[in-house]
């Protein structure tokens, strides 16, 4: 395979009988000052393992683009074909030239470009190979604008570090979402000012009874400006009116019955739910919302609503017409996963999130419909392919087996978004995103595990155009995936392969710890 690139690109030729693009230690990077940012990323995956200067240039000063230079050109004409994220690459022996309307396109033609040189590329210390990529015309945009990943941080929590180190290996497949639960029974895991005890009470613990923890202010603003940097926009959950044990844990005031709850450290769903009528609960979801948008300048803020079983039936839709419209009082779009769709009063413009089966069950088909029906848009989840923390098969050692799993890499990859829904047409349909729970994740290790390769699998159902003439096709899929076992294996991803047990020895991280 010459070009095994994941997601598969829209137009792609490979030349080749012709002479490849080959980096040299006197290779520079072109880029006018409005790519440098672009061209900094490029240069500090290159640099390590060639070992090679890779000066920064710009084309302002009369430096011309030379065989073993790549040039970052942007060019707002290309919009009309690329569109704000598409690119066109070229790579010959005259040299390496991504082109792009604008920095996001350049910087999916660098996820691209790197994946035509050899794996070794991605190690972190100088390698001897010759750095060659083969002759290619590339021309690629995506199929959905939202192209996501969900990290529960709530059941287990997970550092600055392992989030960003998140961001760097989701973005090798072109995702620009990253959906952070940040809040659930087990754990409350992001500062909020004037409310001290959700994170001095509701962050103290996670499934299994471990420290817990939390994100201060500048923690999160860390993750928020890292993921900015690599064209991602952080969208942070605070799950309501379920799921909320831990904020309960908090603040007596907000439930029923104004007794606080005790920490809870298990995995039953469905037994929490703020007293959705207390004006306590109103101030307390004010101040948590105002916050939260204040350190989000990404325009989502998403309030769960998903297996509320403890909140009484018939108050459910007036507390999500509320929470809705207070979300978008300060400012941001609101999102929710499907069963907020029982409220015929959305604010307008709110997304709604579907998790439910290929084949719906539960009417929860027509729960994801009543958003459309009120103006908005839908992100996909559906949880028997989508979902990440299901177990690939009978002996995978962690993971769930629940939400029809378990999960194969191929089940992750043969799906079709515009089939799942009948009443929703493809431009409703806002994109696709993979969520993973973390009740049985405990470490990167264990992320990288269930996480990969089905994310990969999951990001080109975003990307690439779909099944049929020249789109996506699992034996193609299954070919590229394989060349690029040793590209996670530089990488430092512990991607699940099958037949290799657990701890994978592509992972690097083999003691279960961060
Ligand atoms: C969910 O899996 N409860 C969204």
């Amino acid at each position: 395979m010459t070009a095994p690139i994941i997601p598969v690109p829209a137009g792609l030729q490979v030349h080749a009988s012709a002479a490849p693009f080959v980096l040299s230690v006197s290779s520079r990077i072109l880029a006018t000052d409005a790519a440098a940012s672009v061209a900094g990323y490029l240069a500090g995956i290159l640099r390590p393992s060639t070992g090679y200067p890779l000066p920064m240039v710009s084309p302002v000063d009369g430096n011309v683009a030379g065989p073993s230079d790549i040039a970052l050109h942007l060019d707002l004409a290309d919009s009309l074909e690329l569109g704000d994220e598409g690119y066109r690459l070229d790579t010959s022996e005259a040299g390496a030239t991504i082109t792009a309307a604008g920095p996001a396109g350049l910087f999916y033609g660098v996820q691209s470009l790197r994946q035509l040189f050899p794996p070794s590329l991605e190690k972190r210390s100088v390698q001897s190979a010759p750095w060659q990529a083969v002759a290619a015309t590339i021309t690629d945009r995506p199929r959905f604008a939202w192209r996501g990943a969900m990290l529960d941080v709530a059941r287990h929590f997970f550092d600055v570090a392992a989030v960003t180190r998140f961001v760097d290996e989701i973005v090798l497949f072109k995702l620009n979402v990253l959906h952070l639960h940040l809040t659930d029974d087990q754990g409350w895991r992001i500062s909020i000012p004037g409310r001290p005890e959700l994170t001095g009470i509701g962050a103290s613990t996670a499934v299994g009874g471990g420290p817990g923890g939390f994100y201060t202010e500048e923690d999160y603003a860390r993750i928020v400006a890292y993921a900015a940097e690599r064209f991602v926009t952080v969208v942070p959950e605070i799950d309501v009116p379920g799921h909320t044990n831990a904020a309960l844990s908090a603040y007596p005031e907000i439930n029923a019955d104004r007794r606080a709850r005790d920490p809870y450290t298990g995995i039953d769903v469905g037994f929490s739910s703020l007293d959705v009528h207390a004006d306590a609960t109103w101030q307390f979801l004010d101040d948590v919302f105002r916050s939260v948008a204040a350190q989000t300048p990404g325009p989502y803020l998403h309030i769960g609503g998903d297996e509320s079983l403890s909140t009484p039936p018939e108050q459910f839709p007036g507390f999500i017409s509320r929470a809705t419209a207070l979300v978008a009082a300060h400012g941001k779009t609101p999102i929710a996963w499907h069963e907020a769709g029982r409220s015929g009063d959305l604010v307008p413009g709110t997304i709604g999130q579907y998790w439910g089966y290929l084949t719906p069950q539960d009417h929860a088909d027509e729960l994801a419909t009543s958003f459309v029906e009120q103006g908005g848009s839908l992100i996909l989840s559906p949880a028997d392919v989508a979902y990440l923390d299901i177990t690939y098969d009978e002996t995978t050692p962690i993971g769930q087996a629940w939400a029809g799993g378990p999960t194969s890499v191929r089940a992750a990859y043969e799906w079709e978004p515009a089939e799942i829904l009948p009443h929703v047409r493809e431009e409703q349909i806002l994109g696709v995103e993979a969520p993973l729970w973390t009740e049985t994740v405990a470490s990167a290790a264990d992320i990288d595990y269930l996480v990969f390769p089905r994310l990969a699998a999951v990001a080109e159902i975003a990307w690439s155009a779909r099944a049929g003439t020249a789109g996506r096709d699992w034996e193609d899929f299954a070919d590229r995936l394989e060349a690029w076992y040793p590209r996670f294996l530089a990488l430092g991803i512990g991607a699940y392969r099958e037949g290799e047990p657990y701890p994978s020895r592509a992972s690097g991280l083999s003691d279960g710890t961060l």
